[in-house]
């Protein structure tokens, strides 16, 4: 059978890597189920994400602000994204890894981009790349899926726009705004992209997106219609500082149980009770029966 053929048959590599034909075919099948992304910025995240079935986990560059403590994701750099990517990958036997590419790697001209995005791909093991913005990124994503880099396009809220957009807000709410939307979203597949984000996006027109496209839509904050969905993996977890976003679910409180563990250490090495005897190496008989020594100043 012609390696192409393999590729449009089955859902993943052979070893069960789930591989970006995959994630398109399930387009085009009315019985597939829904795309599950997540972001992951380290080996253990990784690991239990992929253990636990995630289709796709995505470094995203929100490791800025929910990892690094930055105040948005504009200082992220190329290096860091590296960084983090390695590891989510040691991390990853059957999800797809997506790298974000952090902002100013791919605003200049398209060869530097391009240059980046190798980096990225070679340097890390991530399968794909993803980019914000939409008409403004058609030439770059026709020019990295040419040079077989796949892309996963992101429009509607972009945070790499805030300072342009003055804040994180819905997009897509008026008539011309939606228009423009669905023009972002037309563009992104027309360059090559395999799938799209919708970041903070009606429903309706998250719906109307995801019925037009022939690629995967995968929402955050775009509704339930979009053919996957992603969330933080912080947001998730109950790992924040600040009230998570109204589209967020917290499915558990690991703030809480880092604290609650730490608090506990403090309170046991201070009573003296940390480590116990059973805790502790011993000495043999040998080293117990030595003689004291003196060192003659
Ligand atoms: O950086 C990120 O985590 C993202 C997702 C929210 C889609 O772009």
């Amino acid at each position: 059978m012609a390696p192409e053929a393999t590729v449009s048959v089955f859902p993943t590599q052979g070893d069960g890597k789930i591989t970006v034909p995959a994630l398109l075919q399930r387009k085009s099948d009315p019985t597939s189920r829904k795309i599950v992304c997540l972001t992951a910025y380290d080996y253990p995240t990784s690991r239990l994400a992929d253990q636990a079935g995630v289709d796709v986990l995505l470094v995203g560059d929100s490791l800025g602000m929910v990892v690094l403590g930055y105040d948005n994701t504009l200082p992220v750099t190329l290096d860091e994204m590296i960084h983090h990517t390695r590891a989510v990958r040691r991390g990853t036997k059957h999800a797809l890894v997506v790298a974000d590419m952090p902002f100013g790697t791919y605003h200049s001209d398209v060869s530097e981009a391009l240059r980046n995005a190798v980096r990225i791909i070679k340097e890390t093991g991530a399968e794909a790349v993803k980019v914000e913005g939409g008409e403004r990124r058609l030439e770059l994503i026709a020019r990295l899926t040419e040079s077989e880099i796949p892309v996963m396009g992101h429009v509607g809220l972009t945070p790499q726009s805030v300072n342009a957009i003055g804040g994180y807000r819905v997009q897509g709410k008026t008539a011309d705004a939606a228009e423009q939307l669905l023009r972002d979203a037309h563009a992104v597949e027309a360059a090559g992209a395999f799938a799209v984000v919708l970041e903070a996006v009606p429903r309706e027109l998250a719906a109307q997106i995801t019925r037009e496209l022939r690629i995967p839509t995968i929402g955050i904050g775009a509704g339930p219609d979009c053919d996957g969905q992603i969330l933080v993996a912080h947001d998730l977890l109950g790992l924040t500082f600040t009230a998570p976003p109204k589209f967020a679910r917290q499915y558990a409180n690991v703030g809480e149980v880092i604290s609650g563990a730490v608090r506990a250490y403090c309170d046991d090495v201070r009573a003296g009770i940390f480590p116990s005897d059973a805790e502790s190496y011993h000495s043999g008989e040998s080293i117990k029966r030595r003689k004291p020594i003196h060192i003659a100043c």
